[in-house]
C-alpha cells in the first residue's frame, strides 16, 4: 500500500497526490489544487506546525519520552539539571559536561538588585506571584545588552543559561516579596531544587530543607519540563517565530500557563478539593460536572486519552511527600474523586483520566507552597523546554514568522454611516 493521500478538488475534478510522513501530508498540497484553499483548523486539533526532535508523546498509549529517554526512567534516575541538558543538547551528559552546566547553572543564579528593589517591590501587595513571574521574566531581558542576539549561538546559549539559573530565583522572591519576608539569597553549596525550596522556606539561620522533599521538587522539575506542542509552548514559537528575545517569549509562553485550562488547573484542583471539602460530598459534586455546573479541575488532556504518565509518578511522589509532612487531609477527597469519576459512564466515555495536574497540587501544599504559587513552580522546569523549542525553531530552515489565516465571516463591504444617520 502506498504512503501517499490523493485529494480531489470535486468542483474541478483536479487531484493532487502527496506524500504520508510520519502520519502528515504537507498541507500545501490544498494550494497546489487552488491557491485560495486554507485548511479549516481551530485549536490545531488536525494541524501539525513544526517538525521536533525533542519530545515524543502517544497519548492512546501514555507514552512519554524526552529525546527518546521513557519520563518513568528519567524520573527514577535523573535529576532536573541533567534532564535539562539532555533537552538543551540532545543527548545526555557525561560527568564532566553535567559539572561544568551545573556549576555554570548555579553561578547564574543571581539577579541585579534593582529587579527587587525598584521592580518587584512596585508590585501591589497582594499580586498574583504568577502575574509578577511573567511580568519579571519579561523584565530579566532589558538588563541584558546581548538579549537580542538570538543568531549568535554564544548569547543564546548565555540567555538560556540565564533564564534556567535565574527563574527559580525571581519565583523565590515574588514569594517572599507577597508574604512580606526578607528575600534569600541563592546558595551555591545547593543543588537546584534545594536552593530552590531554601530561596522560598528559609527563616533564620538553621533550616534544613529534607533530603525527601528537595528530590520530590526535582522529580516534579522532570515532570514539568517539556511536553511538546501544547499551549504555552505553541506561544513560545509564535513569539519567537518573530525574533522576540528568549526573555519576552519565555514571558509569553508563562502567560499561557497562567491559563486555569493549562498549568493553572492544579490551582484550580486544590481550590476544587477544598470546595468539595469531604468523601460524603463527592458523589454530589460528580453529578454537578455531568450536569455542566463545571469541570472536574485535573481530569482530561487535549492528547491523553488513556492515562497521563507524569500522574501515575506524581502520585508515588505524593506518597513520599506524605511519609516526611504528613498527609495532606484534602488527599482523601482526590482518591474518592478518581475513584468515582473512573467508574463513571460520563468520564469513561470521554476518556478523562486524571492529568499531571491531579496530584501535584497535593504535594505542592505539603510541601508548604500557597495555592497561587502553584503555576510558578509549573513554569520554573517549563522554562528549559521553551527554550528547547526556541532554538529547534530558530535553527529550522522550513520555519518563518508564524502568520495562520482565517475564514472570514463577517460583513461585506459597506459605506460608513456618519454618527448623526446611525
Ligand atoms: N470535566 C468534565 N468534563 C470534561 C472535562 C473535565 N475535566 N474535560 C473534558 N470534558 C468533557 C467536555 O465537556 C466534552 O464533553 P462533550 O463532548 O459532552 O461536549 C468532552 O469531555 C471533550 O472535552 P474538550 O473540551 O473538547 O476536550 P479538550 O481536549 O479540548 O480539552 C482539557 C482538554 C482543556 C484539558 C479539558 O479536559 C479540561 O478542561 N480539563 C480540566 C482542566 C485541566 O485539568 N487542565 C490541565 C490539562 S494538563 C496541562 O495543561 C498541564
Amino acid at each position: 500500500m502506498a504512503d501517499t493521500i490523493t485529494i480531489i478538488d470535486d468542483r474541478t475534478g483536479k487531484k493532487v497526490t502527496v506524500p504520508i510522513t510520519g502520519g502528515t501530508f504537507p498541507s500545501s498540497a490544498l494550494r497546489e489544487l487552488d491557491p485560495s484553499l486554507f485548511m479549516y483548523d481551530p485549536a490545531y486539533l488536525s494541524t501539525a506546525s513544526c517538525a521536533s526532535a525533542i519530545t515524543y508523546l502517544d497519548g492512546d498509549a501514555g507514552i512519554l519520552r524526552y529525546r527518546g529517554y521513557p519520563i518513568e526512567q528519567l524520573a527514577e534516575h535523573s535529576t532536573y539539571l541533567e534532564v535539562a541538558y539532555l533537552l538543551l543538547n540532545g543527548e545526555l551528559p557525561t560527568a564532566d559536561q553535567l559539572s561544568t552546566w551545573a556549576h555554570s547553572v548555579t553561578h547564574h543564579t543571581m539577579i541585579h538588585e534593582n529587579m527587587r528593589k525598584r521592580f518587584v517591590d512596585g508590585f501591589h501587595y497582594d499580586a498574583h506571584p504568577m502575574g509578577m513571574f511573567v511580568s519579571a521574566t519579561a523584565a530579566l531581558g532589558t538588563f541584558y545588552d546581548d538579549a537580542k542576539d538570538i543568531f549568535d549561538k554564544q548569547s543564546f546559549d548565555k540567555q538560556v543559561l540565564r533564564l534556567i539559573a535565574k527563574v527559580p530565583t525571581i519565583a523565590a522572591m515574588c514569594y517572599r516579596f507577597s508574604q512580606g519576608l526578607p528575600f534569600v539569597l541563592p546558595n551555591n553549596s545547593m543543588p537546584y531544587a534545594q536552593n530552590f525550596l531554601n530561596m522560598m522556606f528559609r527563616i533564620g539561620d538553621d533550616h534544613a530543607i529534607d533530603p525527601v522533599l528537595a528530590r520530590a521538587m526535582d522529580v516534579l522539575f522532570i515532570l514539568h519540563a517539556d511536553h511538546e506542542q501544547n499551549c504555552g509552548t505553541t506561544t513560545m514559537r509564535v513569539v519567537s517565530s518573530a525574533n522576540s528575545d528568549p526573555y519576552t517569549s519565555t514571558a509569553a509562553a508563562a502567560s499561557a500557563l497562567y491559563g486555569p485550562l493549562h498549568g493553572g488547573a492544579n490551582e484550580a484542583v486544590v481550590r476544587m478539593l477544598a470546595e468539595i471539602g469531604h468523601i460524603d460530598n463527592v458523589p454530589s459534586f460528580i453529578e454537578g460536572v455531568k450536569n455542566g455546573s463545571g469541570r472536574l479541575m485535573g481530569f482530561g488532556h487535549r492528547v491523553y486519552k488513556n492515562f497521563d504518565p507524569r500522574a501515575r509518578i506524581i502520585k508515588q511522589t505524593a506518597y513520599d511527600v506524605f511519609e516526611v509532612t504528613g498527609k495532606n487531609p484534602l488527599l482523601d477527597v482526590a482518591l474518592k474523586l478518581e475513584e468515582v469519576a473512573l467508574k463513571d459512564e460520563y468520564f469513561v466515555k470521554r476518556k478523562l483520566y486524571p492529568n499531571v495536574d491531579f496530584y501535584s497540587g497535593l504535594i505542592y501544599q505539603a510541601l508548604g507552597f500557597p495555592v497561587d504559587m502553584f503555576t510558578v513552580l509549573f513554569a520554573i522546569p517549563r522554562t528549559v523546554g521553551w527554550l528547547a523549542h526556541m532554538q529547534e525553531l530558530l535553527g529550522d530552515k522550513e520555519q518563518k514568522i508564524s502568520r495562520p489565516r482565517q475564514l472570514y465571516i463577517g460583513s461585506d463591504e459597506r459605506n460608513y454611516t456618519p454618527i448623526n444617520k446611525r
